[in-house]
C-alpha cells in the first residue's frame, strides 16, 4: 500500500482548483501519474451550447490540446495519450468525419514547431487503413521531427479501438504459434503485451474522460486495467492545464492497491 503524503501546499476549499497562483501543484514525483490517458469528449455539446456548428467545437478542442500539453509539461508528466478519433467515430456524418481528420492534420502541421521546441515527442497510434495520405504525411512528419525529444511523450490515438488492438494481437500471436515461433505454453501477460500497438508505453495510471460521460469507450482497455478513473463535467474545449493539474492532485491523493490490501 502506498502511504499517504501531503500534496499541494496551497490552501484548498471544496473542489476549487489547487493552483490560484498559476503555478503547477507541488506533487511529489512518486505520486505523479506516469501515463495519463484522456478521452476527449464534449466538443459537439460545447458548440451546440453556443449555437455553433459541431465543427466549431472540434476546432476549439484543438486549442484545449495545446493548453493541456503545456500543463503536462509544467507538471512534469512523461506520457500523455489523447483519444482523438475512434474506430467507432467513422459512423458519424461523412462531413464531420472529414473535418475532424482535417483539423487533426492541421493541428500537427501548424504546431509541430512549437511542440518540438517544447521537447514533446509526438507520435500517433491506431489503424493506418482508411486514413488519408495527406493526414498520414502530417503525422509521420511530426513523429520524425520530434523523435529525439524526451520531456513528454504525446501519443495521439487515431482510428483506434482497444478491441481491434486486442484481436489483432491475438491473431498475430496465433500466427506466430502456428509458425512455431512462439510456444503457446509460454504466453503470459508480458508476452501478450508485446503484440499491442505500442508495447513501448507504460500502463495508464490516470484515465480521464471529459463532458460528464462515465464510459471507457474502447480506449486502452488492456493498458488501463489498474488505472484510476476520473470523470469531469468539463467539456473538452473548456479543459486545460488547470483541469489537468486538478486531476493530477486528485490522483496523487488516491490509494492504489493493485489488488493488494
Ligand atoms: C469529442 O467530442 C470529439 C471526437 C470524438 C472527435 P464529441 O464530438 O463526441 O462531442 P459530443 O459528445 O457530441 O458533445
Ligand atoms: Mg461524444
Amino acid at each position: 500500500m502506498v502511504p499517504s503524503v501531503p500534496t499541494a501546499p496551497q490552501e484548498r476549499s471544496g473542489p476549487a482548483l489547487p493552483c490560484p497562483g498559476g503555478a503547477p501543484p507541488a506533487i511529489p514525483v512518486g505520486r505523479l501519474p506516469g501515463h495519463v490517458a484522456v478521452v476527449l469528449d464534449g466538443n459537439g455539446r460545447w458548440a451546440a451550447g453556443r449555437g455553433l456548428p459541431r465543427t466549431e467545437g472540434h476546432r476549439a478542442g484543438a486549442g484545449a490540446v495545446l493548453d493541456t500539453v503545456d500543463g503536462a509539461l509544467q507538471l512534469g508528466l512523461r506520457h500523455l495519450s489523447l483519444f482523438a478519433f475512434s474506430t467507432e467515430n467513422w459512423r458519424r456524418d461523412e462531413k464531420e468525419v472529414g473535418e475532424v481528420l482535417r483539423l487533426i492534420g492541421a493541428f500537427v502541421a501548424d504546431h509541430g514547431e512549437r511542440l518540438d521546441r517544447q521537447g514533446v515527442r509526438v507520435s500517433w497510434s491506431g489503424g493506418r487503413g482508411r486514413m488519408g495520405a495527406r493526414l498520414l504525411g502530417h503525422l509521420d512528419a511530426i513523429a520524425a521531427r520530434t523523435a529525439d525529444n524526451t520531456r513528454l511523450e504525446l501519443t495521439i490515438w487515431l482510428n483506434y479501438g482497444a478491441r481491434d488492438e486486442l484481436w489483432r494481437a491475438a491473431r498475430e500471436l496465433a500466427r506466430e504459434s502456428v509458425a512455431g515461433r512462439v510456444d503457446p505454453a509460454e504466453i503470459d501477460a508480458r508476452t501478450f503485451a508485446r503484440y499491442l500497438y505500442r508495447p513501448d508505453l507504460p500502463d495508464v495510471d490516470l484515465f480521464i474522460r471529459t463532458s460528464g460521460e462515465q464510459r471507457l469507450s474502447n480506449f486502452l482497455l488492456w493498458q488501463s486495467a489498474y488505472a484510476e478513473l476520473l470523470f469531469t463535467e468539463t467539456l473538452w474545449p473548456d479543459f486545460g492545464h488547470r483541469d489537468l493539474w486538478a486531476a493530477a492532485v486528485a490522483y496523487s491523493e488516491r490509494d492504489r492497491r493493485f489488488g493488494g490490501c
